[in-house]
C-alpha cells in the first residue's frame, strides 16, 4: 500500500523493458518500495533492466508476460499478486510502433500491432482494474500518446490504436470513480527511446525522464491526464480543431 506521501511499495511494469516504463518506475522508487516486477516477453534478456533498478531491500524481478496472449492475462495477474502482494502502481508501457508503409503492404502486420496495442492493453488493464477495485486502492498508469489525439496519415494504424486506448482508459477511469483505485493517462509526444531510435525527432521531442517526472507529479497530485511535455496539451488543442485540408498539408509525416 502507498504510504502517507503517496510512495508505492509495489510497482508492476507491463512491458518491463520499456525505456519510459523503467524511467517511471525508477522515479517512483523510494525507501518504501518493496518490489518492482518487470513483465516482459523475454525475462531472461532483462538482466540489465533488473540491475538498473536494484536497491537493498527491494525485490526486482523480471517475469514472463506477453501483451498479445490475452488468454494468459488472468493467470498472470493472479500469479503476480500472489507472489508480490497488492500492486500499488501498475504501469501499462508495452506497445509497438510499426511502420505504416509496411502495414499498407501487409495488413496482417497492422492487425498484429493493433492486437498488442489495443486488444492486449484492454485485456490486461481490465484484469488489473478488477484487482485494484477489489483491493480498494492502486493506480493504473496508461501510456497513451499524442498520436491518438489527432491521428495523422503517416502512422494512422499506430495512432488509431492509441486513440482507442486513450478512450478506453478515460472510460475505465470514470468507472473506477469512488472505488479507491484510479487511472492516470499519460500522453507523451515524441520521446527518444528504443521505439524511436533512428527516427527524425518531432517538434517538442522529449526524454523518458521528462515523461517520468510528469507521470510521478500527476500521480502525486491525483491527476487524471498528463501531457509530456505539458505544452503539447495546448498545441493539440489547436491541432485537433484544424480543418482537414490544412491538417493534411502539415509536414507531420
Ligand atoms: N517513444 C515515443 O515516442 C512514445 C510516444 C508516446 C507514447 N509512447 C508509448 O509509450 C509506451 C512505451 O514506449 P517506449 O518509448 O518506452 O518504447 P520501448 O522502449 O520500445 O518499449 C516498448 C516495450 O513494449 C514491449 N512490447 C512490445 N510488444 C509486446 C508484447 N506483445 N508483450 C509485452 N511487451 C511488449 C517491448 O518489449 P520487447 O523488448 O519484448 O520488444 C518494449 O520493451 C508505448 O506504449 C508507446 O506506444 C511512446
Amino acid at each position: 500500500m502507498e504510504n502517507a506521501f503517496g510512495e508505492p511499495q509495489s510497482i508492476v511494469v507491463l512491458g518491463g523493458k520499456s525505456d519510459i516504463g523503467l524511467a517511471i518506475a525508477r522515479k517512483l522508487m523510494s525507501p518504501s518500495t518493496r518490489s518492482v516486477v518487470l513483465a516482459c516477453r523475454r525475462p531472461d534478456e532483462a538482466t540489465t533492466q533488473v540491475a538498473s533498478l536494484s536497491r537493498d531491500g527491494v525485490a526486482v524481478r523480471a517475469v514472463a508476460f506477453d501483451g498479445a496472449d490475452t488468454d494468459s492475462h488472468r493467470g498472470f495477474v493472479t500469479s503476480v499478486c500472489s507472489e508480490f502482494g497488492d500492486p500499488d502502481v501498475v504501469i501499462l508501457a508495452f506497445g509497438q510502433l510499426g511502420d505504416q508503409t509496411r502495414f499498407d503492404d501487409d495488413p496482417t502486420e497492422a492487425v498484429k500491432v493493433a492486437h498488442v496495442n489495443y486488444t492486449g492493453a484492454v485485456s490486461i488493464a481490465l484484469e488489473f482494474a478488477s484487482r485494484l477495485r477489489a483491493q480498494g486502492h492502486g493506480r493504473l498508469v496508461v501510456l497513451s500518446s499524442v498520436a491518438g489525439e489527432r491521428v495523422r496519415k503517416g502512422n494512422f494504424v499506430y495512432g488509431s490504436t492509441k486513440a482507442g486506448l486513450d478512450g478506453f482508459a478515460q472510460g475505465l477511469s470514470d468507472s473506477l470513480e469512488g472505488s479507491g483505485a484510479s487511472v492516470l493517462i499519460v500522453r507523451p509526444g515524441f520521446v527518444h527511446s528504443a521505439m524511436t531510435t533512428g527516427m527524425k525527432a518531432a517538434p517538442f521531442a522529449t526524454t523518458p525522464d521528462v515523461v517520468a517526472d510528469a507521470t510521478v507529479k500527476g500521480l502525486k497530485a491525483g491527476r487524471r491526464i498528463v501531457w509530456a511535455p505539458g505544452i503539447l496539451r495546448w498545441v493539440f488543442m489547436t491541432l485537433r480543431h484544424l480543418p482537414g485540408p490544412i491538417w493534411r498539408r502539415l509536414p507531420l509525416g
